[in-house]
């Protein structure tokens, strides 16, 4: 199993590229399932996640044509295996996805029930409950979802009771092709539902309130070929500004939306930080300051995102004061704490919620990443901390992460993969 090793204590300085959002890929990528002609995705990130999907699209007999820059024509046309196996379903969650375009496309789909992960139980109870409300007859047996509609869906009004983002997705999915109107009421409104939302109008879908807590779907008979870009990755643009931040450095991101950023560049200006930005650009200067300690309660969008909760938590372990980080999306999500007071920060959790009082410093320790952002957070400790941290089981990384040692390298960081 490869490891990250890395020498702390150095200030990250310079400019980076941001990839393409893994969070908007998987689901686009499922999305293709629907349309009867090729479709073109463009500024695919090279993570092991993006790979499994296409592995999936694969196996069940999808054409696919891959350029050198990770462009992917994809025809769904040559189809002949409705099933997501457990073999791939168990390594990445999102295959779920698969399952309201194959039903509304195909009208059958086999899918395995994902199970728990690190973070939470992560039920997928909402997806089965708004696709029965569209008329799909769901059985589960023997840990696959079996699912099944005569003719097409039908347009429904569903209320999603929490909001969930992999549910709106799959629900919109399938919605574009049902028979009549759907209305998805408390829909997740994150960036990524919005890309997805964006890619599948430009495959000829009706929808509107992409981007508000209602999306109408007015339904279609049949979608087409298109070809789309993939919006920038807030989360990866997020977690270099932290760590840039951590370190007291600076960092010129090129390729990204400051717009998706808001809450999160707020919170890095309450830290200290200075922030600028440009209409694809994001420049953070801490000019050499110690990070203030800065509280924060995940939400879904536009809140605080869960998926920056872990990298904002390193950087409270080096900044001046005390904060309290509250996670309220997952229920296990703070988890990589115990192995930051391991490097010899001071946090302590209290249900949901990490109190975390700021040291000078933290010391390098062999640590062990436990999911994709957690994973992160050890290494913005690792650049803050003296001496050395290896982080080990960075599988988790890779999955999330396009070229993370190569990049901060170009920040100027000591860091190297060494293979296990
Ligand atoms: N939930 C239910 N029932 C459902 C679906 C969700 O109770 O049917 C609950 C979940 O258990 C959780 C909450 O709703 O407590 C939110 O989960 P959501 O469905 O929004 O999460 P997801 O779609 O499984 C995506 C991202 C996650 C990100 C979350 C929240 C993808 C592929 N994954 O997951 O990304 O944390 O939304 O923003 O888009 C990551 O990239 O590291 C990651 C975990």
């Amino acid at each position: 199993m490869d490891k990250l090793a890395i020498r702390g204590g150095k200030r990250l300085d310079g400019e980076l590229w941001v990839s393409g959002a893994k969070n908007a890929a998987l689901p686009i990528l499922a999305a293709t399932l629907l349309s009867p002609e090729p479709v073109t995705i463009r500024n695919l990130p090279h993570l092991h996640d993006i790979t499994t999907m296409m592995e999936l699209l694969g196996c069940m007999g999808v054409g696919l044509v891959v350029d050198e820059r990770l462009s992917i024509e994809i025809d769904a046309s040559t189809i002949k295996d409705f099933s997501a196996p457990y073999e791939l379903v168990k390594t990445m969650r999102a295959s779920i996805l698969v399952l309201g375009p194959m039903l509304a496309h195909f009208g059958k789909a086999h899918v395995s029930f994902p199970g728990g992960c690190a973070i939470g139980s992560r039920p997928v109870d909402i997806h089965l409950k708004g696709l029965e409300a569209m008329g799909a007859t769901i059985d589960v047996d023997g840990g696959y979802i079996n699912a099944s509609v005569d003719g097409r869906l039908k347009g429904a009004r569903i209320l999603m009771e929490t909001v969930t983002v992999g549910g709106t997705e799959n629900l919109l999915m399938a919605a574009t092709l049902a028979e009549g109107q759907t209305v998805l009421e408390n829909a997740a409104r994150e960036p990524e539902v919005v890309d997805l939302a964006l890619c599948l109008i430009a495959m000829g879908a009706k929808i509107s309130g992409h981007g508000t807590d209602t999306i109408v779907i007015d339904g279609v008979e049949k979608l087409h070929g298109c070809t789309y870009d993939v919006m920038p990755d807030r989360i990866e643009a997020g977690t270099y500004l932290v760590a840039a931040a951590a370190t007291g450095g600076r960092v010129r991101l090129r390729d990204c939306d400051a717009g998706d950023l808001e809450v999160v560049l707020t919170k890095l200006e309450e830290a200290g930080a200075t922030v600028t930005t440009g209409p694809d650009w994001i420049e953070l200067d801490m000019e050499g300051r110690r990070p203030k300690a800065v509280s924060l309660k995940t939400a879904p969008y536009p809140g605080f995102p869960t998926d920056m909760q872990a990298q904002f938590t390193a950087l409270n372990a080096v900044a001046e004061g005390t904060a309290t980080v509250t996670e309220t999306v997952f229920e296990n999500r703070l988890i990589q704490t115990h192995e930051m007071n391991r490097m010899g920060a001071n946090i302590v959790i209290e249900g949901n919620t990490a109190i975390i009082t700021g040291q000078e410093t933290l010391r390098g320790a062999p640590v062990m990443a436990s999911d994709l952002r957690a994973s992160a957070s050890l290494v913005i400790a690792g650049l803050v901390a003296q001496g050395e941290t290896v982080v080990d089981r960075i599988y988790h990384i890779d999955r999330g992460y396009e070229c993370i040692e190569e990049k901060l390298q170009t920040l100027g960081a000591d860091i190297r993969r060494l293979a296990g």
